[in-house]
Order: C-alpha cells, then structure tokens, then sequence
C-alpha cells in the first residue's frame, strides 16, 4: 500500500506543475450534479413534510405513548413555548433549533420540528413541500438507475469503483492516512482510494436503494400493489423512520465527501467533476509527473 504525504510550501508549489489527467466522463459528471440538486432540494422538502408530524415511531402504527424520536415544545419556565427533542426517553433541550424555534418577528418561537431555513417551502405547507419532494424523486430515481446503467456497461464499476484485492488489504493504512490528513499523491491520486469507493459503493447500492425503497414502503398504493412486502421493512412507521434515518446517513456522508473534496484541494477537485480534468499532486517525494502527454486519459 502506498503511503502519501500532502506536501505545503515553496517546495510543494515547485513540485506542483503537473500532468492533467481526464477524472470523471461527461455522463458522470451531468449526472453526479443532477443528483446534488435533487438531493438537497428533497432533503428540505422532506423536512417540510416531517414537520407536519414531527415525530417518529417503530412498527405498523404510530405509539404516540413511546415515539422513537419526537420534537415539540413545553412549556418552559416564563410559561412560554420551549423546544425539546425527546429521543427514545432522554429528553434534550433544543430551544430555538428544534421542537420550537424562533420565527422573527413572533414575541416567541412557534415552529415545530425543523426550523423554517432548513425547510422546502419555509413556512408550513405540506401539500407544497410533498409536490417539490415527489417531482424530485422522480429526477432523483431516474438519474440513479441511469447512473448505475451507465457504471456498470461502460465498466467505470469495474475498472474505478470496486476496490482491488490489494487495496483492501491496505484499508488500514488508509483509514489512517486519512486520520492524519495524508493524501495520495502522483500515480497513486489516478484511483480513489480504498475508503472513498468502499464509500462510494455503500452509497449507491445500499444507502440510495434504501431510501428509495423506505420511502415507497410509505405509500398507500404501493403497500396495496404488493401485498405484505412493507412488513419486511417493520411496519409503514418503520418504513418512515428508515427513511428519515437513510436520509440523515446520506447527509452525513455529504458532509464527509465535502470535507475530504476540501482539504484534498477544492478547486482541482471540482474542476474534475465539471471540466473532467484533475491535476495529479505531487508524490510522497514531491517528485514531478513526466509531461508527456500533457493531457492523459484515465483506463479507457
Ligand atoms: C447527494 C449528495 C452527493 C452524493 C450522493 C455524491 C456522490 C458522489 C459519488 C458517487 C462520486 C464518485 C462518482 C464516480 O466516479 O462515479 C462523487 C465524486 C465527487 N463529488 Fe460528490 N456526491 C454528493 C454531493 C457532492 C457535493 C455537494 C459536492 C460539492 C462540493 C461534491 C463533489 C464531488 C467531487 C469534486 C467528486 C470527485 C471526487 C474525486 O474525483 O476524487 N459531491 N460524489
């Protein structure tokens, strides 16, 4: 497994002119920015929608005795509205965040649930936010199975995502390699690393379907097509609750990807995901790449 060192300094910068090579193929780069803008856009529409009950439970029906996770507001001790999130039976106090929140111009906070900036429309409006989070799933679904289409016929699945024998091996190295802000560098900076595609993998095949599959798992006509299916999952409420929870597992894997997108150069990583071309850093000796051919192809 190699080991690589994130070089900073004049000598770095001397180091750093090197060969452009060809990342990311135009239909993953259309399709991976498709998916941002419906991602972000069902995520808030889906608070909007889980503020209308901002509660969660396990099973067929909802316990409103034992929810799993509930906001609302009590009474605090000025006799107002207070926010709290009571998850499982530990009850923490999120005022002006979760359960109530403030709402400008009210004398007190009098939202539930999610705050409005965090919320598709901002005020509440459930029949809004439902249209803004179906049409979006749509776009969403479509955009993956032809994004799984294409990894799988183009061999980008084979060749760039799946991790090989050897790299698997070295999950450890890597696992701490990104502890210590250590990044590939050179030839090495050609492959996502172990992690990130093992990531990735987990993502689309797991994370996604998942989601998907929770969210249809809440539909009434869906439940009726298939008979019996939305039991597998636990009940209708369990279906919600995964769903609710896939989607928090999804943002937190976006927080990570955009950090890791940061601190290994934000620019020439996003370049790559929109001109498709990525500059290969320096290697662990801060050696430069040879300069013929200036522009290289990732494996065909
Ligand atoms: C729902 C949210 C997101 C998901 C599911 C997601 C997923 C992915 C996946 C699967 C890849 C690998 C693509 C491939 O090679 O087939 C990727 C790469 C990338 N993503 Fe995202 N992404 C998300 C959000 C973002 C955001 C918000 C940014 C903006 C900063 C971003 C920036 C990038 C970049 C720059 C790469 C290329 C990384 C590299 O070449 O090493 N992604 N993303």
């Amino acid at each position: 497994m190699h080991r690589f060192t994130l070089r900073t300094g004049p000598a770095a910068v001397a180091a750093n002119e090197h060969r452009m090579v060809y990342r990311h193929r135009l239909p993953v780069r259309v399709m991976h920015w498709i998916n941002v803008v419906s991602f972000f856009l069902m995520l808030m529409s889906g608070l909007g929608i889980f503020n209308a009950h901002p509660h969660l439970y396990w099973g067929a029906d909802s316990d409103f005795e034992a929810p799993l996770l509930s906001m609302s507001a009590r009474a605090g001790p000025d006799g107002e509205p207070h926010g709290v999130t009571q998850v499982g039976t530990h009850v923490f106090d999120t005022d002006g965040v979760l359960g109530a929140s403030r709402v400008e111009g009210a004398a007190r906070q009098t939202e539930r649930g999610f705050p409005s900036w965090a919320t598709i429309p901002g005020q509440q409006y459930l029949a809004t936010a439902r249209n803004w989070h179906l049409f979006f799933a749509w776009v969403f679904v479509l955009n993956g199975i032809a994004y799984v289409a294409f990894t799988v016929f183009s061999g980008h699945l084979r060749r760039d995502l799946v991790p090989r024998k050897a790299e698997l091996r070295g999950i450890g190295a890597s696992l701490k390699d990104h502890l210590l802000f250590r990044h590939p560098g050179g030839e090495a900076a050609k492959r996502y690393n172990v992690l990130q595609s093992l990531t990735y993998l987990i993502v689309i095949f797991i994370l996604l379907p998942l989601i998907v599959v929770a969210g249809l798992g809440m539909s009434p006509r869906m439940d009726s097509l298939f008979g019996g299916w939305v039991g597998l999952l636990g009940g209708r409420q369990s279906a919600r609750t995964l769903h609710f929870a896939a989607a928090f597992l999804l943002l937190a894997f976006v927080a990570v990807h955009v950090f890791e997108v940061i601190v290994t150069g934000l620019w020439n990583n996003l370049r790559s995901m929109i001109t498709g071309y990525y500059r290969l850093p320096a290697d662990e000796h801060g050696q430069e790449q040879k300069r013929e051919p200036k522009r290289e192809r990732r494996a065909p």
